[in-house]
């Protein structure tokens, strides 16, 4: 990275000292990573924003949706600040709060909505964590989908599972075994969801059609492609893969898991990762002694995480500095407040 910005974010960093902390996503670039204060899956950094309760400033390298996150498990004097306001996230732009609440008034009319628990991945805008804590559900992770899901279950019979379809399914079929018949996909752009009365009657778990379009360039050919071209290579890849993938590779999970996985793997032994490419290069760097490749021969980056680079983190960084907070990401006290509930059920969660 450009010798001068790296200067520059450094002596930025130096200037606010405790004032300011820095979350950074696995995905994000290293020229950002390099000047996190904590590096995490989307869970451990929602932990983290939460605990520093003295920071004045937290600087979100990630998405939209984790800054919104951070604000509402941060006290009200605290600021979020997000690098490049247009770091959203194209997932959770998949699930917008009129289509939720029409799907959930064709469950009202349908009488099943008091049996429905709404579970929503944090990959969705606070509006969406807003109406799941309202209707008594629950946000999830990639690294806590099955707990948040047994709770649901506790809650009601049925679960409405947004924003991606991938996590959903992947969670109940392979870690709960549910059948994929006890699954639906709804289509928010279709009248009740493109379902029939007596599908959305019997289903168990009621999927959003929502993906996320990075993790779904993995094919089932790309495993068995990698599986051809290097015998003995272990298959690592992400909940938001394709539910082919998810089940042909050898083991499943949240960035961080895909981390201390490789970590504690031997050396020699040989990875493909199916995960965002900033991670798996860098993986691959700190692993000289490991084989580790991208799942895929194509590369994918996320290149809405990719939004937050060097130039933009000086800026943020300088403003705060100079006393101007700029991109400040907040959230409605109303929705913060229902969101907020939703959220610390998630964090409440056994394990
Ligand atoms: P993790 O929680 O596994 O870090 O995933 C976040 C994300 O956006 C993956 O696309
Ligand atoms: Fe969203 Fe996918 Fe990017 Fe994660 S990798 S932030 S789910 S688009």
């Amino acid at each position: 990275s450009d010798p001068d910005l790296v200067a520059r974010a450094t002596a930025a960093k130096a200037a606010l000292g405790d004032k300011v902390f820095v979350l950074g996503h696995h995905y994000q670039r290293d020229e950002v990573i390099q000047f996190a204060d904590v590096t995490g899956d989307s869970f451990k950094l929602a932990r983290e924003a939460a605990a520093r309760p003295d920071a004045e400033y937290i600087v979100f390298c990630g998405v939209h949706f984790m800054a919104e996150s951070a604000d509402i498990l941060t006290s009200d004097t605290q600021r979020v600040v997000l690098p490049d306001l247009a770091a959203g996230c194209s997932m959770a732009d998949m699930a917008a709060l009129p289509q939720v609440e029409n799907a959930w008034d064709v469950l009202v009319d349908l009488g099943v909505a008091d049996r429905t628990v709404p579970v929503t991945y944090m990959n969705s805008s606070a509006d969406i964590k807003g109406f799941v804590g309202r209707h008594g559900g629950v946000v999830c992770t990639s690294s806590n989908a099955k707990r948040a899901l047994e709770w649901a279950y506790q809650q009601g019979e049925k679960v409405l599972f947004l924003p991606d379809q991938h996590l959903g399914r992947n969670t109940a079929v392979l870690e709960m075994g549910f059948s994929l018949d006890d699954c639906v996909l709804y289509d928010p752009h279709k009248p009740g969801g493109g379902l029939t009365p007596e599908q959305l009657r019997d289903a168990r778990m009621i999927l959003w059609r929502g993906h996320c379009s990075v993790h779904g360039r993995f094919t089932l050919d790309s495993v068995n492609d990698v599986r051809e071209r290097v015998p003995g290579v272990n298959v690592l890849v992400h909940p938001e893969c394709r539910h082919e993938v998810v089940n042909a590779a050898d083991l499943v999970g949240s960035t961080e898991y895909i981390i201390k996985t490789i970590e504690a793997a031997p050396a020699g032994s040989a990875w493909a990762v199916g995960t965002e490419l900033n991670l798996v290069r860098r993986l691959a760097l700190a692993h000289p002694d490991k084989q580790i490749m991208f799942l895929d021969r194509a590369v994918c980056y996320c290149s809405t995480m990719n939004r937050i680079d060097l130039p933009h983190l000086v800026w943020a960084l300088e403003e705060l500095v100079a006393g101007r907070v700029a991109n400040q990401i907040t959230v409605d006290p109303d929705t913060a407040h229902h969101a907020r509930v939703a959220l610390d059920q998630m964090l409440a969660l056994p394990g």
